[in-house]
């Protein structure tokens, strides 16, 4: 595919900054713009990028840009057909996702006015926290249709919960598929019907308490780095999601990749901002994709949708 077009990921943070080396890295796009407050962080992570191009052998441009609070600076995005919402504080140990909802919203708010302002045909990818939340409120703010707007979630939960089958089961990481639906907070459904080890179903490989041990270490994946980490939350496996939903879309690819999306009608489920798997293109999501559930799970899963309807509609006032 021929190269061209331009990405913005806003908030020059390790996960915003690993996410524009990955997607320059891709050298699909013609420009990687990245952005954030602190003064000169976004051009000096961006020369340093550019510094590693003769070495990686891409030709995708990285370009820096600090912006201000009054909104200068986002001339920068201007065309982005991709813009990828990293703008936010992540947790500290100890403290959920959910606690972030005020500050970050305060903080995505603005981000999402200037990305319709500068960049009304983007289609978007929020990844700020509380996801499903900011995904909403990143809806909101932009007046976007609900089909370009996303939030990466289910890609990172369904990727820490392979890895742990892949480390149980000591098996090749390609041989994994797994699912995690919902939330990407307390309500997060792992999916082990839709679950296999080279075609054979995780039920018949680990007993029940195994698989359930599984997922909840998927459930708490964030929190255990966190943990170890102290300073900050994950990035290097957020950063590949995020960027590997950004590549679909560029390339039009149409590939089924969990996320969160609008869901309206799929599972029974309406009006809520979910995470579920879905078809990806140029337009954003194409369609939610149906997998078959368990009854239980889809007990679950409308749980989840009920649960975060109800803090989607706080956003309004945030
Ligand atoms: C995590 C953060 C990025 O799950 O939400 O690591």
């Amino acid at each position: 595919m021929a190269r061209s077009g331009t990405v913005a990921v806003i908030g020059a943070g390790f996960y915003g900054s690993t996410t524009a080396q990955r997607l320059a890295e891709y050298d699909l796009f013609d420009t990687v713009v990245l952005t954030d407050i602190i003064e000169g962080r976004p051009e000096g992570l961006a020369l340093d990028m550019n510094q590693s191009r003769p070495v990686e052998g891409f030709e995708t441009r990285i370009v820096g840009q600090t912006t201000g609070q009054d909104g200068s600076g986002y001339e920068a995005i201007a065309g982005s057909d991709i813009v990828v919402i990293t703008a936010g504080l992540s947790r500290k140990p100890g403290m959920s996702r959910m606690d972030l909802i005020e500050v970050n919203a305060r903080i995505v708010r603005q981000v999402a006015e200037n990305v319709a302002r500068h960049a009304p045909d983007a289609v978007v990818i929020v990844v700020s926290n509380p996801l499903d939340e900011m995904t909403a409120l990143t809806q909101i703010a932009t007046g976007f249709p609900r089909h370009r707007v996303m939030g990466q979630a289910g890609m990172l939960d369904t990727a820490r919960f392979t890895s742990f089958v892949v480390e149980e089961l000591a098996v090749p990481v390609s041989s994994v598929r797994t699912l995690t639906l919902g939330s990407h907070g307390d309500t997060m459904v792992p999916v082990p019907s839709a679950c296999t080890v080279n075609g054979t179903p995780l039920t018949d490989l680990l007993p029940a308490d195994k698989i359930e041990a599984l997922v909840t270490r998927t459930r708490n994946g964030g929190a255990e780095v966190l943990a170890l980490l102290k300073t900050g939350s994950a990035y290097y496996a957020p950063s590949a999601a995020a960027a590997r939903m950004a590549r679909a879309v560029r390339e039009d690819s149409g590939a089924v990749l969990p996320v969160c999306a609008w869901v309206d009608g799929e599972y029974g489920i309406s009006g809520v901002y979910l995470g579920v798997t879905a078809e990806l293109g140029r337009q954003g999501v194409r369609r939610v994709v149906h997998t078959e559930l368990t009854d239980s799970e889809l007990a679950e899963l409308r749980k989840a949708a009920d649960a975060v309807r109800a803090k989607q509609a706080d956003v309004h006032h945030l």
